[in-house]
């Protein structure tokens, strides 16, 4: 071979070897992008599940595109949007957990991978719509913790069970929020509660304004009872009741209301000067949430590894004495 013959073959080779080296990387980076799609992007529970979701993105190189949609018509359309965009993918907590085959149409549609995170969606039947992974609250120990904590502060408080109304605020079409709330009347009746003082309030919204509405009216009608206890499935749901005792004005000293959740509602509430009747709340890591659900995620469409089917975390008793402390354990 002549000179220039070898000098175009170096040529030729480093050209293919440049194009393999290329596609290799190109492969390995191969962009992630997903969807975050939440029922409620204005509640402080979800608005840190979406900002944990995009920092894990750019430290681990995938995109989000967080999207509020809080009903059907708008996850449709946030599908659609997403599969415009070319992601592969989306975590969702949604608006009704009802929705499960229209989702699941719809994300085969684009081919697109799901996992849900918080509230899982079911089928027509009524069962956890299968081949969906999903991350949410160990509901029912959960609840057991919210009836433990209210146990404890009426022996506290000196209070008889017989003296005491129980306002359950229910949204029974949420699994999760069933369970959370059936864990909290077991326990509260095997503390001595008399199952014939629970009043439930069916709410409407899982907000405060759902958890103010539902409990005025059952208040009102019973205005014979002097000291209350609140539980729902979330604090925003029990802050909006306690804003409710407070229009009665019941003093705070004869309510005890304990959530779920630890973001940001009850972080303003444990920093009021004057203790509420909002005593505390059993903290979850939201971070965690978006965090974990993001990645397992990002991880299936990667390599194909399918996420556990049922994921469930655990919480921590949060109340003015220890809220800073516990915020800083779960890193919210
Ligand atoms: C439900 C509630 C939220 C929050 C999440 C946590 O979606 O509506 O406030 O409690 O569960 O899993």
């Amino acid at each position: 071979m002549t000179c220039p013959d070898h000098r175009r073959m170096l040529r030729v080779l480093a050209a293919a070897c440049l194009a393999w080296v290329g596609t290799t990387v190109l492969h390995a980076e191969a962009p992630v992008k997903i969807g975050f799609l939440v029922k409620m992007p204005e509640q402080a529970w979800f608005i840190n599940e979406q900002k944990a979701a995009a920092e894990a993105g750019k430290k681990e190189g995938f995109t989000v595109v967080n999207i509020g949609t809080p009903d059907g018509e708008k996850v449709l359309a946030a599908i659609d949007n997403l599969g415009a965009q070319g992601a592969q993918g989306f975590v969702i907590c949604p608006p009704d957990v009802r929705l499960g085959p229209a989702i699941r149409a719809r994300a085969k549609q684009y081919d697109m991978k799901f996992v849900t995170v918080d509230d899982q969606l079911v089928d027509g039947a009524g069962k956890p719509l299968a081949g969906v992974p999903h991350l949410g609250m160990s509901a029912f120990k959960i609840g057991n913790q919210v009836g433990q904590a209210i146990a404890d502060e009426m022996k506290r408080r000196g209070w008889k069970p017989e003296e005491v109304g129980a306002l359950r605020i229910t949204n029974y079409q949420l699994p999760t929020a069933k369970q959370r709330t059936d864990g909290a009347t077991q326990t509260l009746l095997a503390q001595g509660f008399k199952p014939d003082r629970i009043f439930d309030a069916p709410q409407r919204s899982t907000d405060d304004e759902g958890g103010f509405n539902a409990a005025s009216p059952v208040l009102a009608r019973h205005p014979d009872i002097k000291k209350w206890v609140i539980y729902a499935l979330n604090e925003e749901t029990v802050l909006g009741a306690v804003r409710a005792t407070e229009q009665l004005r019941l003093p705070a000293a004869d309510v005890i209301g304990v959530g779920i959740n630890g973001a940001g509602e009850a972080f303003a509430e444990f920093q009021k000067t004057q203790p509420t009747g909002f005593y505390g709340t059993i903290a979850v890591s939201s971070p965690n949430h978006g965090r974990q659900s993001a990645r397992n995620l990002v991880n299936w469409i990667r390599t194909g590894q399918e996420p556990p089917a049922d994921t469930q975390t655990a919480g921590t008793l949060m109340t003015r004495s220890n809220w800073q402390a516990v915020r800083a354990e779960l890193g919210i």
